[in-house]
Parts: structure tokens; C-alpha cells; sequence
């Protein structure tokens, strides 16, 4: 897997960042998810420098003009509650997008002993020849990221894979490495050392769903 973590490179990303981070400006739901919404864009923005454009020309009032386009392959798949953010943000850039929703939750979350992932919803365009982005803001253990792809699978064999995440444990990110293929992509704004014993990345942000929706 190729792991492309934006904050190597500082940005107006890490502005976006560290207000996401900081439990006072999190207390505004409204601006967590706008925040998580822009760092999507710029995900969505580099990711698409990896990807292929064919020549385009267009008829402006006064002549013509080359261009290059891509658009029309991808399939932008989220899992759910907390990737709803994420996802607006990379459909902003790839709004021709096809989409798919997939619930993953942690088992943990009824039973304390269990790490195991259900999937319980799942709705999926054909994904054969086409471009996958996959995303998931919190990338903890990484099981989610590749529960999610298992389920995905019947639905075809994309072309290229991109996953998208905003924060990831190293565990996360090793554990998904082990699993895709080396042509994978990783695109991921910060990687951060630990993860507790509830599974929760540490420094980290917090319950990435709780804060964008409620429950706090
Ligand atoms: N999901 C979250 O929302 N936060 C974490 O720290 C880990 C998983």
C-alpha cells in the first residue's frame, strides 16, 4: 500500500486539523462537520493528481480550449455514521460521482469483550473496471476500513482503490497495509501513535460520530 499522509506537508490542512482536535471548538457540531467536510476537499483534491485524465475540448463563446477530464468512473463509498462529512467533502470535488453507503459498526459498542465488525447496510453501484474511493474518518484498528472492502467485494473488481481517512492509529494503518494490495492508495491527514483499549486513537479527537451528530 502507498500511504500519502498530508500533514508531512504543512497546510491550511493542519489549520483544519487541530480545530478538529480541540475539544472547545468541537463543542460547534456544526463546524466539526464543516471541518471534516474541507479536509475531504483537499483529500479529494490531492488524491486527484494520482488519477488518469483524457484530453477534453471545449467550445468557449470566443474559440475553443483543451482541457482534461476525469469523473465518470468513480465510485465514492462511505461508511456510515461518521463518513457522511468526509464523503460531502470528496463529492464537492468528484461531484459526477457514483455513491455507495455501507453501515460498519463496532461490536464493542454493546459488548465491552468484542472487536468485531457487523455490516448491516449496505448499497452499492456496480464497482467492476471503475475507480473506488473508499472512505472512513477514523482509522483505528483499520477492521471497519477492511470489513467494509470484504463486503464490497461481490459487487465487482475496481480498476484502482483509493482509501481516505482523516486520522489513523499506526495499527490501523499497518493492519490495513497487510490487507490491500501494494497499488493501494492510503491518502490521510494524520498518523497518530496509539490506540486505547476501547479501540479510540490517542491524542486522536474523540467519538468522530458522536461529535458531528449528537450524543455528546
Ligand atoms: N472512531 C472514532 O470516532 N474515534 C476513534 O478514536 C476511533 C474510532
Amino acid at each position: 500500500m502507498q500511504i500519502h499522509n498530508l500533514s508531512d506537508t504543512p497546510s491550511i490542512l493542519n489549520t483544519f486539523m487541530s480545530e478538529l482536535r480541540d475539544k472547545t471548538v468541537q463543542k460547534d457540531s456544526m463546524r466539526f462537520r464543516r471541518n471534516i467536510e474541507r479536509i475531504g476537499e483537499i483529500m479529494g483534491y490531492e488524491l486527484s493528481k494520482s488519477l488518469q485524465f483524457n484530453p477534453h475540448t471545449i467550445a468557449t463563446p470566443l474559440g475553443s480550449s483543451e482541457t482534461v477530464l476525469h469523473q465518470k468512473d468513480i465510485v465514492l463509498c462511505s461508511i456510515l455514521r461518521a463518513g457522511v462529512p468526509l464523503h460531502n467533502g470528496l463529492l464537492n470535488y468528484f461531484d459526477a460521482a457514483e455513491n455507495a453507503f455501507i453501515s460498519a459498526y463496532r461490536q464493542h459498542k454493546h459488548n465491552p469483550e468484542s472487536f468485531e465488525i457487523v455490516v448491516e447496510y449496505l448499497a452499492c453501484p456496480s464497482l467492476e473496471g471503475k475507480t473506488l474511493i473508499l472512505a472512513d474518518p477514523m482509522l483505528a484498528t483499520g477492521q471497519s476500513m477492511v470489513a467494509t472492502y470484504e463486503a464490497l467485494k461481490p459487487f465487482g473488481t475496481p480498476k484502482e482503490i483509493h482509501l481516505v481517512s482523516v486520522i489513523g492509529a499506526q495499527e490501523g494503518v499497518d493492519y490495513v497495509s497487510k490487507a490491500f494490495g501494494a497499488d493501494v492508495k492510503l491518502w490521510i491527514a494524520a498518523i497518530d501513535d496509539n490506540l486505547n483499549e476501547k479501540g479510540y486513537i490517542i491524542p486522536g479527537l474523540g467519538d468522530a460520530g458522536d461529535l458531528a451528530f449528537g450524543n455528546k
